[in-house]
C-alpha cells in the first residue's frame, strides 16, 4: 500500500471536527477525503436512511448498528481500500469509533458491545479490510459541544441534533472507552482555537510520517 494511511477524524457533534477537516482539505490536495455514513453512491443511500429518515429512529438499535456497518463496508470496499492501494492517504470524517461512541454509549445499548468487536473482527480481520491506522478524536467538555450545536441552530440541525446534554456526556465517555480498547487513538483538546488545533493535528500527522508539514 506504499505507506498510504487511513486516518479517522472523530468527535462529538460541535467538536469542531468539520472545521479541522476543511483546513486539511485546503492544505493537502493529494489526500482522499471522505465521510461516514456515506462516501459512495450506495453508502450515501444508507446515509439517507440512518441519518435523515425518522423511521430509523423507530427501528431497533441492532438495525441501526448494522446499517452503519453496512455503509462502512461499502465505503471500505469501493473507496478506502482502492485509494490506499493506489498510494493515497484517506482521511475520513468519522469511522467505527462513532458507532462505538454513539450506538453503544450515547444510545445506551451495552448489548451491542460484543457485536461491535465481532464486526471489527469480521470486517478488518476476516474480510481483511484495512482498519484505521490512526483515529484523531476532538475532545471537549460535553456542555461546550452541546452549547455550540444549540447555538448553530436552524438549517444546520438534523434529528441527531436535538439530543440532550447527558447524551453528549455519554458519547464523550464512549470515545474514551473506545481508546481503552483500540490503541491507535489520540485525543486533541478541541477547546483551543481552530488554528492551534490545526497545528497540533499537523504535528500528530507528521510525527507518524503521514504528512510532511
Ligand atoms: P453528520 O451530519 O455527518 O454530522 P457530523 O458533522 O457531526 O459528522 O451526521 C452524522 C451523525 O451520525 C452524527 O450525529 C454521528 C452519527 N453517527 C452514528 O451515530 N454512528 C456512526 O457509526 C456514524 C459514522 C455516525
Amino acid at each position: 500500500m506504499k505507506n498510504a494511511k487511513y486516518v479517522v477524524f472523530d468527535g462529538m457533534d460541535g467538536s469542531g471536527k468539520g472545521t479541522q477537516i476543511e483546513l486539511l482539505k485546503k492544505k493537502f490536495s493529494d489526500v482522499v477525503f471522505t465521510y461516514e455514513p456515506g462516501g459512495t453512491p450506495f453508502a450515501d443511500e444508507i446515509r439517507k436512511i440512518v441519518r435523515d429518515n425518522p423511521l430509523a429512529g423507530k427501528s431497533t438499535p441492532l438495525n441501526n448498528f448494522l446499517l452503519f456497518w453496512a455503509a462502512r463496508e461499502e465505503l471500505l470496499h469501493n473507496l478506502i481500500v482502492p485509494s490506499l492501494q493506489s498510494g493515497k492517504h484517506v482521511f475520513s470524517d468519522r469511522g467505527d469509533s462513532s458507532t462505538f461512541a454513539y450506538q453503544i454509549y450515547g444510545e445506551q445499548n451495552s448489548e451491542l458491545m460484543s457485536p461491535f468487536f465481532e464486526m471489527r473482527k469480521l470486517v478488518f480481520e476476516k474480510v481483511g479490510r484495512q482498519s484505521p491506522h490512526l483515529y484523531i478524536v476532538f475532545d471537549l467538555p460535553a456542555e461546550v459541544a452541546h452549547a455550540r450545536v444549540m447555538a448553530a441552530g436552524g438549517s444546520k440541525r438534523n434529528h441527531f441534533d436535538t439530543r440532550k446534554l447527558d447524551y453528549y456526556e455519554r458519547v464523550r465517555a464512549g470515545f474514551r472507552n473506545f481508546a481503552a480498547h483500540v490503541d491507535t487513538v489520540v485525543f486533541m483538546d478541541a477547546e483551543k482555537t481552530p488554528e492551534e488545533i490545526h497545528e497540533i493535528v499537523l504535528r500528530a500527522l507528521a510525527m507518524r510520517n503521514i504528512l510532511a508539514t
